[in-house]
């Protein structure tokens, strides 16, 4: 029973999405040849480009070979591109760091920037639970960083309201990815537009489960077509393939087609995927049940772990967490749960903070009775265990 994987509707297995690929692979071949820019682009990839942005209530959208870059791209164009027009190389001091912010290592000191790639114009605020892709990306932007609390909107706009660049840019996941709990997008995005920031939300783990038919946060909070957000997805976690898209107005998109150097420098996503992601993403349009019945079979699980007195977070995504503090316990109880056939995922650090070890499970919307019932009997086994366990061995 797959309590673990990112593949909440199913549709890795979906044969009407196999059969895509499949047929993509003999159309286009399996691979994308060439960057996007060069003969990577088919019209696989631009139909599945138009389809995003119209599910997603976006402008346009673009394509990626991963998720992983498409927050790469976004998060580095944007802070580039926010920025005001560049000054000569060397004649730019980097702005102090307020009181109690973090800077994350830039440049090093002496070391010289081709002109145009000076950082001092933009701040990247960015949420201290996200995903390592944003983290990452937020290390390359050459900007200013200032790591904020987990879903702290307050922090934001202090952080936003003392900053000394011109420009800003907010970064955080809508349903964040260990623990299910979707941001405040709408709170974020009044503060970012009051601020004049542009908000870029990745929707990884929202899209296909979170909001009406599985349409994400920002489209929940009415905020899907505002020029201000920028959205990035992964097209393997809801829709089962593989690759990512951001979603934005129309002159972001033209921004990281012409700087996005993670689109730029990549080969494009493979035809198979494009057609699986495309056919998936017609199939969740056609069933708007889909995103509900993950979130029903989520609070079910949570029921489940809930009931065996587990510590479980509420989430509304479809994951649940549970919390167990001691990573040796967390592994003991993954470990007791594949003995019962029912494979979960185990956080322990660095992966979260000292303390925060846990299993993660993902309810997929096809979860049948019998996957409750060997969920529920592992449930109880670890509950077992961990009354059981030694008392030292926990936190
Ligand atoms: C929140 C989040 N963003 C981005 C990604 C990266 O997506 P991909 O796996 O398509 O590179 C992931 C996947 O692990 C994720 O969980």
């Amino acid at each position: 029973v797959d309590l673990a994987s990112n593949d909440y509707l199913g549709m890795s297995a979906n044969p009407t999405v196999i059969e895509a690929a499949a047929v993509a692979a003999r159309r286009w071949g399996v691979g994308a040849t060439g960057s996007r820019l060069v003969t990577g682009s088919t019209t696989l990839h631009t139909a599945l480009e138009s389809a995003l942005a119209a599910f997603g209530g976006a402008e346009a959208a673009l394509v990626f070979s991963s998720g992983y870059l498409a927050n790469l791209a976004a998060v580095t164009a944007l802070a580039a591109a926010l920025q005001p027009p560049a000054t000569p190389a060397g004649a730019t001091q980097l702005p102090a760091t307020p009181a109690g912010a973090t800077q994350l290592p830039v440049t090093p000191a002496g070391a010289t920037e081709p002109p145009g790639r000076q950082p001092p114009g933009t701040v990247v605020v960015s949420d201290v639970a996200n995903h390592a892709s944003l983290v990452d990306a937020c290390r390359l932007a050459r900007a200013r960083v200032e790591i904020v609390g987990h879903q702290d909107v307050a922090a934001v706009e202090r952080a936003l309201a003392r900053r000394p660049e011109p420009a800003a840019l907010v970064v955080t996941e809508s349903a964040f990815s260990v623990d299910g709990s979707v941001a405040p997008v709408g709170a974020l995005h009044r503060v970012t537009r009051a601020h004049a920031a542009m908000l870029v939300i990745d929707e990884a783990h929202a899209l296909g489960v979170v909001g009406p038919g599985g349409r994400g946060a920002a489209w929940a909070a009415g905020i899907a077509a505002e020029p201000d957000v920028v959205r990035t997805v992964t097209l393997s976690k809801s829709l089962g393939a593989q690759g990512g898209a951001v979603l934005g107005a129309s002159d972001v998109i033209d921004t990281l087609v012409g700087t996005g150097r993670a689109f730029i420098f990549d080969t494009g996503l493979a035809p198979p995927s494009t057609a699986a992601s495309l056919a998936a993403l017609r199939l969740l349009a056609a069933q708007p049940g889909l995103a509900c019945q993950a979130r029903a079979n989520t609070r079910r699980l949570a029921a489940l772990a809930s009931d065996c007195g587990l510590a479980v977070t509420e989430t509304g995504a479809a994951v649940v967490r549970i919390g167990l503090g001691d990573p040796e316990l967390a592994v003991a109880a993954q470990r007791i749960c594949a003995s019962h056939g029912v494979l979960v995922g185990c956080f322990r650090p660095p992966s979260v903070p000292a303390g925060g070890s846990c299993l993660r499970l993902t309810a997929r919307a096809g979860l049948t009775g019998d996957d409750f019932d060997a969920a529920g009997r592992a449930l109880a086994a670890v509950r077992d265990h961990i009354r059981t366990a030694s008392p030292a061995g926990r936190n």
